[in-house]
């Protein structure tokens, strides 16, 4: 208690100290364009009265609007380290009344990687700016079952009125207020009674999925009084019913008769002209599994269910997610495979409600298929058939919960996919019989959903290159410019790390996760990432961790997540290194002098000179316990970073002593850049903690720091982001997110962006205001929320998965039947 009261004091008194150091300076923020997307967007969700209003939520990476030009415009990026749970939106409500408010249920974990309750974030002005309504419980926007919904629905005859599907066994709630307070619905006694695997002990997949979805009969009411038949699906099977009705605007609940509860409903969708209820179910909660389910219609005049499901017998391998109507043409609607793995994902269409479907593809006689779709994918390249393995086929796309037809233009539709938004403008060709041919096109401009595991700005060649999760990772040619093809030969679906060699920075080394059968997990390019070849010196079972290339590129350093540090030399093969501990966290290479290496561990410095095949303690980090990144110098050897749960802390006689930054209590991502003057010492960027979290740069190395972020860029979880400088442009950064990919900023007015297209537009108005807390608020201590860093992939998954995108059911198929991303 004493020390941390004494800690509280002086971190007051370190605030006051600096606060003329501190003075923000202004930056221009842009994401670094990939364009495709990158990862799951559960849902895509067009406001039913004002054409052109529509909205995508992501599982990790907020939620967007979409622009007139159809790119869409972020609209959490103000959520910074305390309010990074804001950007796993698991629910997402358009008013059809009031068309400005706009409400998100956020929350990022149920388990305990989120220490956090969830909230509703409430707008009135389409997402420009929220205000925020605590929940007392949490909520899972990166949970499974994150494609279910929505959850969250809006009274279309009096839209005072929400109610919200809690998962957690929480039950039902509603508000009369537009969100800002909630009760629990007590006559709703159903919470579901499904979790995917409940011996989970992370907490993960034991938890209750909870309620489905909330959809109102519009039908059943007159505008002005609360809508009195409402359904609600809950996510139970088996013993339990999954379909309720009340006739009486909520209170008072009933299982609606006749139901068939095999399955777990994904979607409830009400065709008012038609007064019938459309569900679509599959036996898993998704959003990876799915090995059959069906699609539904439930006529409310006559109380009669009549299952429509579009395929039966052996073609049935899959469950159902997105279900869309087209509100303009009664009996037409379409369903999506949740996920078909093999031979491609299938989305089924049908004009007559139900009784007859035509499927995107067909086969004709096996093998030969024929597709009814051209595929476009000309606003990220890098999504189409070259940056695949050679085993993943499913063009159409995968988790797909959010399919939808624009309720104004019968051929604009909209999906969201494990990987992009895929849709087209001409959705009517469906119906033209044999000689049907849709476009499917890429539409995700704008969003950038990257997890983005490592980034490097060598000094000479493109000044970008990223690792991320699922996509592998990118040569950034050109920051505006979707890159054309991810890294291939081999390719990974993650790439966790990345280094180049200072004497020679065309060479590049890079490593996977061992998520993906390709290839052994280390691979080098002497041509800036451009083409690679595998590091022939590793084992099949290295994968993961950190890594580092000498000066001249000839060794490399690897501390594997699974068997400790190993160094090879001209792609011999990896031996161990004895000298470094497994608890070591941080390694790098001098960027000058090929023999010598450095790692940390704990709070001590160690240092190579014999090319990493042995090391020694040269110095101390204080009280460090936990070192997270060594930078080097580009051009002096020996002059060395290093960031920890301590500080930062800076040497330049090759650690043999270190001095502890003033002011910096804590840091993070750390990088160097080039200098403010010619000659002068570099710029130090850190992530770290300076009188509060923020992001810092210095250009006097270490005495003085001006903050670069401001209140709209948060960047969200601080520990799990990384940095690098751009040696060649004197304060520009490049920050990678964990979902919301790579922005990369300049100081305000310094030469424009070497743009050909638009920035993205980012609010300039109020976000919500953070707490003012005088004394710096500690980050989330748990590092979880950085470990499960991907979208597609959370750490968690059961260990009985196939690969990701492998195949995970299908007809006669004998392996894993769960599937990842
Ligand atoms: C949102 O922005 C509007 C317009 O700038 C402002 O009037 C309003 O106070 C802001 N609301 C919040 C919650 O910050
Ligand atoms: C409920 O669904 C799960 C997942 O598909 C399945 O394993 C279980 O057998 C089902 N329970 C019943 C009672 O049908
Ligand atoms: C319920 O649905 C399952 C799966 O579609 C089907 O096998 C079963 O026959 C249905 N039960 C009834 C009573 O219709
Ligand atoms: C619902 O049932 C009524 C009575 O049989 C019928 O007239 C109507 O067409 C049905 N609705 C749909 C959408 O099938
Ligand atoms: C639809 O168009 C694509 C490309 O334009 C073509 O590959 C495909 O075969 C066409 N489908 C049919 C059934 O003609
Ligand atoms: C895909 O690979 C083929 C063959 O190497 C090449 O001709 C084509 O340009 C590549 N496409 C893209 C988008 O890189
Ligand atoms: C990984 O492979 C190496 C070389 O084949 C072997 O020595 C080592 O025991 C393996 N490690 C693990 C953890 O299986
Ligand atoms: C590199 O460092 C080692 C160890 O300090 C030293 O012996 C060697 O001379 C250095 N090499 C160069 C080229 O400076
Ligand atoms: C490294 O040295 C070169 C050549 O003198 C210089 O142009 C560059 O700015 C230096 N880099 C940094 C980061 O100081």
């Amino acid at each position: 208690m004493y020390w941390q009261a004494l800690s509280a004091a002086l971190a007051l008194a370190t605030l006051l100290h600096l606060v003329s150091a501190l003075a923000p300076q202004s930056y221009s923020w842009q994401n670094v364009k990939i364009g495709g997307g990158g990862g799951f967007v559960p849902d895509i969700v067009f406001n039913p009265s004002e054409q052109g209003l529509v909205y995508a939520r992501t599982d990790i990476g907020g939620a967007y609007i979409m622009n007139a030009d159809e790119s869409w415009t972020p609209l959490l990026d103000f959520a910074d380290n305390d309010h990074w749970n804001y950007w796993g939106v698991d629910a997402l409500a358009t008013d059809p009344v009031d068309t400005n408010r706009l409400y998100l249920a956020t929350g990022m974990y149920t388990n305990s990687w989120d220490p956090n309750d969830g909230q509703i974030l409430i707008s009135t002005n389409k997402g420009q700016n929220f205000t925020v309504s605590p929940l007392p419980f949490k909520v899972g926007g990166n949970m499974p079952g994150r494609g279910i919904g929505e959850r969250l629905a809006i009274d279309p005859n009096s839209n005072n009125i929400l109610f919200f599907g809690a998962r957690s066994g929480n039950g039902l709630w509603k508000s009369t207020d537009f969100a800002q307070t909630w009760s629990q619905v007590e006559s709703f006694t159903a919470t579901g009674n499904y979790a995917p695997d409940p011996t989970d002990t992370s907490g993960y997949n034991s938890d209750l999925i909870g309620l489905a979805w909330v959809t109102f009969d519009p039908t059943s009411g007159t505008s002005g009084s609360p809508t009195p038949r409402i359904f609600v699906g809950v996510v139970s099977n088996g013993t339990q019913e999954n379909v309720f009705v009340s006739e009486d605007a909520g209170s008072t609940w009933s299982a609606v008769p006749g139901q068939n509860n095999t399955y777990f409903p994904h979607k409830g969708v009400l065709s008012a002209a038609e007064k019938t209820l459309y569900i679509s179910y599959s036996d898993g909660a998704g959003p990876y599994d799915g090995t059959s389910g069906a699609v539904m219609k439930f006529n409310i005049s006559t109380g009669v269910w009549t299952d429509i499901t579009p395929v039966s017998g052996s073609d049935l391998y899959f469950g159902f997610g997105g279900l869309t109507l087209d509100p303009q043409r009664p009996g037409t609607m379409m369903v999506a495979a949740l996920n078909s793995w093999w031979p491609n994902g299938q989305i089924f269409r049908t004009t007559d409600g139900g009784q007859t479907w035509t499927g995107i593809w067909e086969w004709l006689s096996y093998p030969a298929i024929n597709y009814y779709y051209t595929y476009d994918d000309t606003l990220a390249p890098w999504l189409g058939e070259n940056a695949t393995t050679t085993a993943f086929t499913t063009q159409v796309g995968w988790m797909m919960e959010g399919l939808n037809i624009d309720p104004f233009d019968s051929n604009h539709w909209l999906y969201g996919t494990g990987e992009t938004i895929y849709g087209g403008h001409d959705l009517l060709k469906w119906d033209l019989g044999a000689s049907r041919n849709v476009t499917i096109e890429s539409l995700a401009d704008g969003v950038e959903e990257e997890s983005v595991q490592a980034l490097i700005s060598p000094p000479t060649g493109p000044s970008l290159i990223s690792a991320v999760g699922d996509d592998g990772g990118f040569v950034h040619y050109d920051l505006n410019t979707p890159p054309a093809t991810m890294f291939t030969n081999p390719t990974w679906s993650t790439t966790v790390d990345l280094d180049y060699a200072g004497n020679d920075p065309t060479n590049i080394v890079r490593i996977g996760n061992g998520d993906s059968s390709d290839g052994l997990q280390a691979a080098l390019s002497t041509d800036s990432g451009n083409t690679w070849s595998e590091d022939y010196g590793a084992a099949e079972n290295f994968s993961g961790g950190k890594i580092a290339l000498s000066a001249n590129g000839d060794t490399v350093l690897w501390a594997t997540s699974g068997n400790g540090v190993q160094v090879s030399q001209y792609t011999n093969a990896f031996t161990a290194v004895s000298s470094l501990p497994s608890s070591t966290t941080a390694i790098a290479s001098d960027k000058r002098n090929d023999s010598i290496f450095y790692a940390a561990a704990g709070s001590d410095f160690y240092v190579s000179v014999d090319g990493g095949k042995t090391f020694s303690i040269e110095g101390s980090l204080a009280e460090s316990t936990s070192p997270v990144k060594i930078i080097v110098h580009p051009n002096v050897t020996g002059d060395v970073w290093v960031s920890t749960d301590q500080g930062l802390f800076h040497s330049t006689n090759t650690g043999s002593t270190f001095t502890a930054i003033s002011g910096v209590t804590e840091a993070w991502a750390i990088a160097l850049g080039a200098p403010a003057t010619a000659g002068g010492y570099p710029t130090v960027f850190a992530a770290a903690n300076i009188g509060g979290v923020g992001y810092f740069r210095s250009d006097d190395a270490g005495v003085n720091w001006v903050q670069i972020n401001d209140a709209a860029h948060g960047f969200g979880s601080v520990s799990s982001n990384v940095i690098t400088g751009d040696l060649r442009v004197y304060g520009r950064v490049y920050i990678g997110t964990n979902g919301r990919g790579i922005f990369y900023g300049d100081i305000a007015g310094a030469a424009p962006p070497p743009s050909s297209t638009a920035p993205i537009a980012s609010s300039t108005s109020n976000p919500i205001s953070s707490p003012t807390s005088t004394v710096p608020v500690s980050s989330p201590s748990s590092s979880s929320h950085s470990s499960s860093a991907s979208s597609s992939a959370p750490s968690a998954t059961p260990t009985s998965v196939a690969g990701e995108w492998g195949q995970c059911g299908g007809i006669g198929w004998t392996g894993p039947t769960a599937c990842a991303g």
